[in-house]
């Protein structure tokens, strides 16, 4: 079918052969396919969304544009974790090394943070040496003797993705559901992975703020996980406020080892076990919730989890010494309180405005190839539910070398973010929903 055939068929809504999508794909990916025609489909794409039977060849389409890995000679499940994108969401570099130390092989290929989001590669490349680029055979060689590898995407992974999303950045079509997970998947499954724990943030720092939304990309990435025979869970969870106290590089590497210590914040601390009980449970080394729960906190309780940490970063090239003393991590010059300017309770800690303020000082990025300075970033004093004085630190600003903005500036937008009232407030639950039957 020629592409205008399918691009007709997909603007008047009636379905489309998957091979003919495929084959869409495909020739996009090689080129015979113009842009305009690509960014006519999925245009289409947005108002008419896509049947199961599309969406699977696309996503097939695209995971084929590109290398594959089969890891089928290690022994043992592969289980990695993917979040959808939030401010402070640490979990991976917690995740990596206790599902490890629990038995569960983690081959974890991450992003970077764009915008308001972190991204897990920027946040270990703030511990001194760590090469988060390896050849295929190294990663294939520490996810089989470490147990976990965390690394970048390469140019050969799902190529078709890369070359598509830059299309709909410029064409208005990135809120789509079906294009976002497609995407996602596509990524995730050149991994050679057996299994994938989906994290779906919801809320004003997250890519979906409504909960139907997070809830219908959820059912549709696990439509895809499932339709490819692998396992997938997906959790809705919140992103209204930031996860944990810490935003920014080194910051949060400093709080996931205060977790792996026995500490850190609550929410971090639970969305962490969470999680990382669901990779258990697909990597079947647990029978049940409960015993997979308790079996993360035991790796926590008796340090397997750090000690699991300082062997990746031992192996990727990083300096262990950062682990241990954490001092040796890049710090700010400035360090800057931001404080309440009323007394009352905090109502609401906006996670988008806490994301952007961190960018601006420095910690992220808003063009892909934009540096980040690690030692920038927040640490927040205040988070839903806490009675402030006037005058009270809300948070602490780690002022990069080169700000985007002017401190002050930043400071204004950081108390802007805080919603401070007559109260009471708590914060919502952290997990909304577990999805692990899909649809696509
Ligand atoms: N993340 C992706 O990888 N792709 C999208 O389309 C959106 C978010």
């Amino acid at each position: 079918m020629r592409p205008y055939e399918v691009i007709h068929r997909k603007r008047d809504g009636r379905p489309v052969p998957p091979e003919a999508i495929a084959e869409l794909v495909t020739r996009y990916a090689e080129g015979s396919v113009p842009d305009y025609q690509m960014a006519a489909f999925c245009m289409a794409v947005f108002f008419r969304g896509m049947s199961e039977p599309e969406l699977q060849a696309m996503t097939a389409a695209m995971l084929h544009s590109g290398d594959v890995l089969d890891l089928s000679d290690i022994p043992g499940p592969k289980i990695d974790k993917h979040s959808t994108g939030g401010v402070g969401d640490k979990t991976s570099l917690a995740l990596a090394p206790l599902v490890a130390a629990c038995g569960v092989k983690v081959p974890m290929v991450s992003g970077r943070g764009l915008g308001h989001t972190g991204g897990t590669l920027d946040k270990l490349e703030s511990i001194p040496g760590f090469r988060i680029h390896l050849p295929v055979a190294r990663f294939r060689e520490l996810t089989a003797s470490v147990g976990a590898c965390l690394v970048g995407q390469t140019d050969r992974i799902a190529p078709a993705d890369r070359k598509l999303y830059a299309l709909r950045d410029l064409t208005a079509t990135v809120e789509s559901i079906p294009l976002i997970a497609g995407s996602i998947m596509s990524k995730k499954l050149a991994e050679g992975i057996d299994g994938l724990v989906l994290d779906v943030k919801v809320g004003s720092g997250a890519f979906m703020k409504r909960l139907p939304d997070a809830l219908a990309l959820a059912r549709t990435l696990v439509g895809i996980g499932r339709g490819m025979g692998k396992e997938v869970v997906a959790l809705v969870t919140d992103m209204d406020q930031p996860l944990g106290r810490a935003v920014g590089n080194a910051l949060e590497v400093k709080e996931i080892l205060h977790l792996l210590h026995g500490g850190g914040p609550p929410d971090l601390r639970e969305l962490t076990v969470v999680l990382g009980a669901e990779m258990l449970l697909l990597g079947r080394v647990a029978a049940t919730n409960a015993e997979a729960r308790g079996l993360v906190e035991q790796a926590i309780a008796d340090g397997r989890g750090f000690r699991k940490l300082c062997e990746i970063v031992e192996a990727q090239g990083g300096d262990p010494r950062a682990l241990v003393e954490p001092d040796r991590l890049p710090r700010a010059v400035r360090v800057v309180d931001v404080v309440a300017p009323a007394t009352g309770v905090v109502e609401a800690v906006d996670a988008e405005a806490v994301g952007l303020a961190a960018m601006a000082l420095g910690a992220g990025r808003s063009r892909v190839e934009d540096a980040v300075d690690p030692a920038a970033g927040i640490e927040l004093w205040k988070r839903v539910g806490d009675r402030v004085e006037a005058g009270e630190p809300l948070a602490a600003m780690h002022v990069g070398e080169r700000p985007l903005e002017p401190p002050d500036a930043v400071a204004a937008r950081l108390r802007g973010a805080f919603r401070i009232g007559a109260g009471p407030a708590s914060p919502g639950p952290l997990v909304l929903e577990r999805i692990e039957k899909g649809e696509a």
